[in-house]
């Protein structure tokens, strides 16, 4: 992360740069040899004049015609700042008439090659060597004089290369060097832009590595970028969840220090008084109380674990398989028969004919359904009568309804009873109040819905749980 923005940058201005400098190449090629042919075009003249110059001084004679060219003259004609000139004339036959003959005779210049015209008659232009130096060339023939039937001589003039090929580079550095600076330029440019561009980036990355590792307070996203926005919603997001998630911790461990507290020190005083009994009849009575005490903190215990266990941020690790609700909930009531005899109370079950398939974890929906019974034979007077219930609800929800003939729950306390260790006050029975809570833990885990209302029968409570019908509305497994 801290080295995100130079990374950034450099990658931005190779994107530029790369075809930037690409394009100048291309560009530099394509003004040389722009420049090269009007340097050729414009040279090429002044070398067909001398060419022309040089046959003025040839005369008709016999047998062939003669070059009448002084030193001096020959000098001024050839006469040249940058480059040497050479030239060579000949009768038209390969007969040398004058000039160097280390030019190579006409026949043996090319006819095709890299040759042109340059709009000079018959006149041919190329490129050669003489003496291992490069050299451009006229080739032409040429009367010796405006009369009819002049005899014809075949001239060549040959220049070295500075001057044309300083004037192409002149001509190239004058096209090429201002694109370097624009490119240059606009280096910097993207540059500092982008460096500005990412200043709120710098920002954002210190808000965050400034704060506390417990300061889960949203980041500010006034300033930032509408490209990273996405991003920081979704930071800020996580962190809310994670908050929710440390806030349930934190609860769950002040309330589960808080519930044990008591029972722990009441168990202490017990043993304590135990230890200070002489008579064993007396010692074994303590005990049998110890026992029960002690039977209290291990379901207290064991529903502290199960109400973490089934916390909201569970829902990733619960693994929802196909179970027939119908069966299931037979089947746990069935369990309950011997007990609810103890207790003098009439168990009932009522179910449909064919499966209910549910998305469900056999083991949460197991606690669920324990959970209801356990409360609605524990706060039923014996004699009374509870009901387990499957049936398809109106809206097509599955619903399991537990039936029972306790005391009616009071409208103000149906929400509350589901929080946790909330119990409604007068109640005799032992018990935690975190019964109903793993209930509702539970309920959510599995998307079901929650309902509390008085018995149709009009004595006694109905705790209703809807849940969604399996997605293909499958068979039962
Ligand atoms: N079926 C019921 N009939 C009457 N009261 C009930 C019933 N179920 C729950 N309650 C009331 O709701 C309270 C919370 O229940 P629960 O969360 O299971 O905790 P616990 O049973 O440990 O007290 C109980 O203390 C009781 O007062
Ligand atoms: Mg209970």
């Amino acid at each position: 992360m801290t080295r995100a923005e130079p990374r950034l940058q450099r990658k931005l201005l190779s994107w530029l740069l790369g075809p930037l400098m690409l394009l100048l190449v291309l560009d530099t090629v394509a003004a040389y040899w722009t420049s090269q042919r009007f340097v050729n075009i414009a040279y090429d003249r002044a070398l067909h004049e001398i060419a022309r110059e040089i046959v003025l001084h040839v005369k008709a004679g016999s047998p062939q015609p003669r070059l009448e060219l002084s030193q001096t003259a020959a000098d001024i004609l050839l006469m040249d700042a940058d480059d040497r000139l050479f030239f060579r004339v000949d009768a038209g036959n390969g007969a040398l008439l004058g000039g160097d003959d280390g030019l190579p005779p006409p026949s043996a210049t090319p006819v095709h090659g890299r040759g042109s015209s340059n709009g000079n008659g018959n006149a041919r232009f190329f490129e050669s060597t003489l003496r291992g130096e490069p050299v451009r060339m006229v080739s032409a023939r040429m009367p010796i004089d405006e009369t009819a039937g002049a005899p014809v001589v075949h001239v060549q003039v040959a220049e070295t290369l500075n001057k044309r090929s300083r004037l192409a580079w002149e001509v190239v550095a004058s096209v090429v060097l201002p694109q370097l600076l624009l490119i240059v330029m606009a280096a910097m440019v993207v540059w500092l832009g982008v460096s500005r561009g990412l200043d709120p980036l710098k920002r954002l990355r210190h808000a965050v590595s400034d704060r506390s590792h417990l300061d889960l307070s949203p980041i500010d996203t006034h300033d930032v970028p509408g490209e990273v926005r996405p991003l920081v919603d979704e930071v800020n997001d996580l962190m809310a969840r994670l908050g929710r998630t440390f806030d349930f911790q934190n609860r769950f461990v002040a309330d589960a220090a808080h519930q044990l507290k008591t029972p722990v020190s009441g168990l202490k005083a017990q043993i304590e008084l135990a230890l200070r009994e002489n008579d064993p009849d007396r010692v074994r009575h303590s005990l049998a109380q110890l026992y029960l005490s002690a039977d209290r903190l291990s379901r207290l215990v064991r529903q502290l674990l199960s109400l973490a266990r089934n916390e909201p941020g569970a829902l990733d690790t619960v693994q929802l398989q196909p179970l027939d609700l119908n069966a299931f909930a037979l089947e746990v009531s069935m369990e309950w028969v011997p007990h609810a005899i103890k207790r003098d109370i009439d168990l009932g079950f009522e179910g449909v004919e064919h499966p209910l398939v549910i998305d469900a974890d056999r083991d949460r929906l197991r606690e669920l359904i324990n959970n209801l019974i356990d409360n609605a034979i524990r706060y039923s007077e014996s004699g009374g009568r509870v009901t387990v219930r499957v049936a398809i609800a109106a809206d097509g929800q599955y619903g399991l309804a537990i039936s029972d003939d306790g005391p009616s729950i009071p409208v103000a306390e149906r929400q509350r009873i589901f929080e946790r260790f909330h119990r409604l006050l007068g109640t005799h029975e032992d018990g935690s109040g975190l019964g109903l809570a793993i209930v509702s833990e539970i309920a959510t885990l599995h998307g079901a819905r929650i309902s509390l209302e008085e018995d149709v029968d009009g004595v006694g409570n109905t705790f209703s749980v809807f849940f969604p019908p399996r997605r293909d509305g499958g068979a039962a497994p």
